[in-house]
């Protein structure tokens, strides 16, 4: 059985229309402790509920660096954070987000992807 009934209220939820950043964070299990992980998960979510800056985000099982973690994929930026935390959070969504200020020393990658779509 499916949460929605409808497609237009699962894409609805996702909050989709209108979003700037997605936002992609490992939990771990093998990139951070998963306990460590969902801290700065329920944290992030707090953060994007308060954010006046329409953002989607995802809980990812693993994004294959599986090491230094917890990890914060920022698109459509293509940045990566590494040794994310819940305090660390706060800066990210108040500066990255909130004003288009990425963290230059928390970064750890910065690859934006350019498609063709
Ligand atoms: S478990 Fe986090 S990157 Fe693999």
């Amino acid at each position: 059985m499916s949460k929605y009934e409808t497609l237009a209220e699962g894409l609805a939820a996702v909050k989709i229309d209108g979003a700037r950043y997605h936002l992609f964070l490992c939990l771990g299990p093998d990139c951070a402790p998963l306990t460590e992980g969902e801290l700065t998960w329920r944290r992030l979510k707090e953060l994007c509920a308060e954010s006046a800056v329409p953002v989607m985000r995802t809980k990812a099982g693993c994004l294959r660096v599986c090491t230094g973690g917890p990890w914060l994929v920022v698109y459509p930026d293509g940045v990566w954070y590494g040794g994310v935390t819940p305090e660390r959070c706060e800066r990210i969504v108040r500066e990255h987000i909130g004003q288009g200020q990425p963290i230059a020393e928390w970064i750890v990658k910065r690859h934006p992807l350019t498609g063709t779509a």
